[in-house]
């Protein structure tokens, strides 16, 4: 695997491969790589002759109380891993690569309804930034295949509409979400979790799922979801949301059957999100 953090070097390669008729897959992510990291590489694997990884702690998506100098950072650990799953080429450019006349771009891609609400409530600007730098990446890499994981679902709606609306000519791969044995998500931030704090947060699955099972046997939505947030509370989290939401994200209503149910909690000052999937009678 090839590690290229200049602009002009990522093209060249890629032009390369585009001549030989190659397809490329891409993978954006920021670091500090775990195994829901290495799904989205083998699912690119599938999807394409070339896979690109890039790796950039994108500073324009943080808030600023948030973890940009804190958020792990693990280069060497990071291309052994991915070398390991099949990546042929990482792109891990300097911020002042990305970003070299301000920390913000002037010119930043807003996609307004599915940023709004859930992680958007809480986090403003964060899916703008998500969307610039995704935008730049495919501009970048101009993959035919980008592969993203369904454990940042609204990222995923985000980027599913990016895509829509600005006719990118990519196809947009969700990846079901890793989870460790106990069911918790696997995040770069559970790193952050103290032991006694990892005990807790698996059961922000478990509510989900006793949710889900509720709401298939037609519990109402309103009161079963009111339950869950006292649940978690009780729990030792402090719940952001717990919203029944459309496959799009849009709302439910009384044709829908596939539905999304979506969580944020904050345990302490880390923030976990979850999601799963079910099908209302
Ligand atoms: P990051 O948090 O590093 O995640 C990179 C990709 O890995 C995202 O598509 C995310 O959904 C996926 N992912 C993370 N944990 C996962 C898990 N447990 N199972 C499946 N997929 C998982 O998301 C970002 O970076 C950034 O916002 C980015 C898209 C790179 C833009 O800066």
């Amino acid at each position: 695997m090839r590690t290229l953090r200049e602009i002009a070097s990522l093209r060249e390669t890629l032009d390369d491969c585009r001549r030989r008729g190659q397809r490329i897959a891409l993978v954006p992510t920021m670091g500090n790589l775990h195994a829901g990291h290495l799904a989205l590489v083998e699912s690119a694997r599938r999807h394409a002759d070339v896979v690109v990884a890039t790796i950039f702690v994108n500073p324009m998506q943080f808030g600023p109380n948030e973890d940009l100098d804190a958020y792990p950072r693990s280069l060497a650990e990071d291309q052994r891993k991915l070398e390991g799953a099949g990546c042929d080429l990482l792109f891990a450019p300097a911020t002042a690569t990305i970003y070299p006349r301000s920390l913000e771009a002037q010119t930043q891609i807003r996609v307004l309804e599915v940023s709004e609400g859930l992680c958007g409530g809480s986090r403003p600007g964060h899916f703008d930034g998500v969307a610039t730098i995704v935008g730049m990446l495919f501009n970048l890499v101009q993959p035919q295949v980008a592969c993203f994981g369904e454990k940042d679902y609204q990222q995923l709606a985000v980027i599913r509409r990016l895509v829509a609306d600005l006719h990118f000519p990519v196809e947009v791969v969700g990846v079901p979400i890793v989870r460790a044995d106990d069911g918790l998500a696997l995040s770069s931030r559970n790193g952050y979790l103290a032991p006694e704090q990892r005990a807790i947060a698996p059961r922000l699955y478990r509510t989900l799922e006793e949710l889900r099972q509720a709401l298939e046997a037609g519990e109402p939505v309103e009161t079963t979801l009111a339950a869950g947030l006292a649940r978690l509370d009780d729990a030792g989290f402090v719940p952001d949301y717990l919203e029944l939401r459309a496959p799009d994200l849009g709302p439910i209503t009384t044709a829908t059957r596939e539905a999304r149910l979506l969580a944020a909690a904050r345990i302490g000052p880390t923030r976990l999100i979850d999601n799963l999937t079910l099908t209302l009678p």
